[in-house]
């Protein structure tokens, strides 16, 4: 059927009240005057840098408790929460505007413990929340402020961390399951907020035939290890290798860079490898 299109008119908010725009759900830990942590939902919250930076933009109310402690300390961190219906009634409850934060706290569920930035130092950081699925700990960089208006913040977050609990990280490493995370539809019919769970994720893949090019080489190679870093001009080298098999070939050379200690995939190690492999009795 051939449905018509009627215009919607754009309102303020416009993405709850002229659309349907599925949004994260995050719970951002900034520091309160008196050193409690403070936990406020957001969703205005997306990847804003995301080569050579890797920043995240927050959109928040001047006035929030969580946009004057991030003026004030420079500090906060994104902890995105699991779809369970009890962590979303505890978020629209925090996410009561004008509750000071002692007040506002008393009746969060979320069970709160130390920054992993913390423990390499002494300075203080926002507590982040136990429960969540990954956390990103951040510095806002008051270099980039855009807010459109004094009621209107707009935090650049740079992040120096992220951190999520071992079956998330080696499920994000191998290519295993995804946690389920909130989507949220906002402040809608002026009385509620909707959320809901997503299915389970499937897969498209890429047109076949096409061999890999660096940035698909450096993706990958960063997703298998991240302690080891790839030179550009490496990944350059490993263009063209067929998609198939590039896991195999990256697993293979971080393993050996591994055995020999070295941090960092050079070209000139790949050769040495490749002359290596060459010289392996049934190569050749
Ligand atoms: C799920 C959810 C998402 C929200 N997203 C935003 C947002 O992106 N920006 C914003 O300014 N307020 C948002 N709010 C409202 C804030 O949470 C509210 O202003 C609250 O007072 C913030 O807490 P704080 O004052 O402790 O920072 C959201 C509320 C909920 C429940």
């Amino acid at each position: 059927m051939n449905e018509d299109f009627q215009e919607v008119r754009i309102l303020d908010n416009y993405y709850q009240t002229s659309s349907f725009f599925p949004m994260p759900v995050v719970l951002v830990s900034t520091l309160a005057e008196d050193g409690q942590t403070n936990l406020g939902p957001y969703s205005l919250c997306f990847p804003h840098m995301i080569a050579g930076g890797h920043a995240m933009m927050l959109i928040t109310r001047s006035s929030s408790n969580t946009a004057g402690n991030i003026r004030r300390t420079g500090l906060a961190a994104l902890n995105f929460i699991p779809a369970r219906r009890r962590f979303l009634a505890s978020c629209v409850r925090l996410g009561f505007p004008g509750d000071e934060t002692a007040e506002k706290m008393k009746g969060s569920v979320f069970t709160l413990r130390t920054s992993c930035r913390e423990m390499m130092g002494s300075t203080p950081y926002p507590q982040i929340v136990q429960e969540s699925v990954q956390v990103f700990e951040c510095t806002w960089d008051p270099a980039h402020d855009d807010s459109p208006s004094p009621d209107e913040s707009h935090f650049l977050l740079r992040i120096e961390k992220i951190v999520m609990p071992k079956r998330w990280r080696d499920s994000l490493l191998a290519g295993g399951r995804f946690p389920s995370l909130p989507v949220d539809y906002g402040y809608r019919d002026d009385s509620r907020f909707w959320f809901c769970r997503h299915g389970r994720p499937f897969a498209i893949g890429l047109p076949k035939g096409k061999g890999s090019d660096a940035s698909t080489v450096l993706y990958q190679a960063q997703r298998l290890d991240p302690d080891i870093q790839w030179e550009p001009e490496a990944c350059a080298k490993l263009a063209g290798v067929p998609r198939l098999f590039l896991k195999q070939v990256l697993s293979g050379v971080n393993a050996e860079a591994r055995k020999r200690g070295i941090s960092r995939i050079t070209p000139g190690l790949l050769d040495e490898l490749r002359d290596k492999r060459a010289g392996e009795p049934g190569r050749r």
